[in-house]
């Protein structure tokens, strides 16, 4: 038996590691990926080799590339928000980490993966979601589900007893749980628990407070192709450059952060301080671009779609029929969604003050409180109205009429 575990190189998923090999007495392959999450990878190759990986067992990649291209920018397109305010920075990276998961378990001949998460959250069902629509034969192993290793000091003893190796700072009480890549930072738990106390400061990690963030804006220029970031400042950029960048610069001016309460797909609320500055700016530009470039009737109908876009990546179903659809409709109507952004920054805002495209709808020619040279005659909006109201004139009249 073979299972293919997504491995941080942390305390946790060691320990999930050891229990593998002795709980279920399977090989484990280890996955782990670098989608930007800051740290070090190398610690982990060496971390799996002392817990016996044989080397070629042991999978290692740096995936921020196809994160940003194929998941991050698709999900932007739609300017995904789940319940009005988080930007989906931990639900769009667990689809790739599964799809990575089942692949090496078909090049690896392993029956299983298995993942970190608990039986309380949403990452158990997108990480499970995920692989059995990639493939339906595949077993899954959620040993946070399955052991008793249910209090931070059973779990600490267990690798004590195993030869799991603790980090020092690791002995007390985790201060809480972080999930961190290129699109954002999120944080839960502990001092967090309780909604009604502000989150202390040392929580957030890539955002400097708004207020002691430069005194001066800060100027920049988003390009865009088919709804897609390409270029700052007029240098083109990959995908994952330009998230890189733009976390730089919008984490210097304290732009991103949330602190939320939020409806699991599992049925809690749960309590999230997020850091998501690139995101934030990019969300901000593409609505600008989309501003100019978007036929109103197209853009309504994508903004009315979005909710449930939004929704079903944070409850999983990146992989579904629903999402695709969904995305086709999306894709289509970037078609024209190219041009320039400017963008200040300043103390915890990031603000479109600027925008202009070749395929812009936008006509100041219609528009201008000036002369129009005829290009619109103001007499027929004098028939649009009155047809427009004539059912609001015959409602009047009923009411008119039933008072007496
Ligand atoms: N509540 C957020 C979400 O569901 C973040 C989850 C963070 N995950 C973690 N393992 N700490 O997307
Ligand atoms: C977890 O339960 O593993 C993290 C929180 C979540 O998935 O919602």
């Amino acid at each position: 038996k073979k299972v293919v575990l997504a491995y941080s190189g942390g305390l946790d998923t060691s320990i999930i590691l050891k229990w593998l090999q002795s709980e279920y007495g399977c090989e484990v392959v280890t996955f782990t990926a670098d989608l930007g999450q800051g740290e070090e990878l190398e610690p982990a190759r060496k971390k799996a080799e002392l817990l016996g990986i044989r080397p070629e067992n042991i999978y290692i990649e740096d995936v921020r590339e196809e994160f940003v291209r194929d998941f991050v920018f698709p999900m932007f397109r739609a300017n995904a928000l789940y319940e009005g305010l988080y930007l989906l920075g931990t639900s769009i990276a667990r689809p790739l980490i599964s799809k990575r998961l089942v692949e090496i378990a078909a090049e690896t001949g392993a029956d299983a993966v298995a993942h970190g998460a608990t039986g309380k959250g949403n990452d158990q069902v997108r990480f499970e979601l995920s692989a059995y629509a990639l493939n339906p034969e595949i077993k899954v192993i959620a040993p946070w589900r399955e052991w008793d290793l249910t209090s931070r000091t059973r779990l600490i003893e267990y690798a004590e007893e195993n030869q799991v190796p603790v980090p020092k700072d690791k002995r007390g009480e985790a201060p809480f749980s972080v999930d961190a890549n290129l699109l954002h930072t999120s944080s839960e738990g502990k001092v967090l628990e309780d909604p009604a106390q502000e989150a202390p400061d040392y929580v957030y990690q890539r955002t400097v407070d708004p207020e002691k963030a430069p005194d001066t804006p800060e100027y920049i220029e988003i390009g865009f192709e088919k709804g897609d970031a390409v270029s700052l400042n007029g240098e083109a950029l990959s995908p994952a450059t330009m998230l890189t960048r733009l976390n730089e610069i919008g984490g210097k001016h304290g732009v991103g952060r949330l602190d939320l309460v939020e409806g699991r797909y599992v049925g809690m609320k749960s309590r999230g301080i997020y850091e998501t500055p690139g995101g934030t700016v990019l969300l901000a530009a593409h609505r600008g671009i989309e501003s100019i470039t978007l036929d109103r009737g197209a853009a309504h109908l994508k903004d009315e779609m979005m909710p449930r876009y939004a929704e079903l990546i944070y409850n999983g179903y990146w992989f579904s029929p629903e999402r695709e659809m969904l995305q086709a409709l999306i894709d289509k109507s970037q078609e024209h969604v190219s041009g320039t952004v400017r963008v200040k920054l300043y103390k915890g805002s990031a603000a479109v003050v600027g925008r202009w495209s070749e395929a812009s709808l936008y006509s100041e020619q219609h528009v201008t409180f000036e002369e129009d040279a005829g290009a619109y005659d103001q007499k027929d909006a004098a028939g649009f109205i009155k047809i427009n109201a004539l059912r609001l004139r015959l409602i009047a009249m009923r009411d008119r009429r039933l008072k007496g």
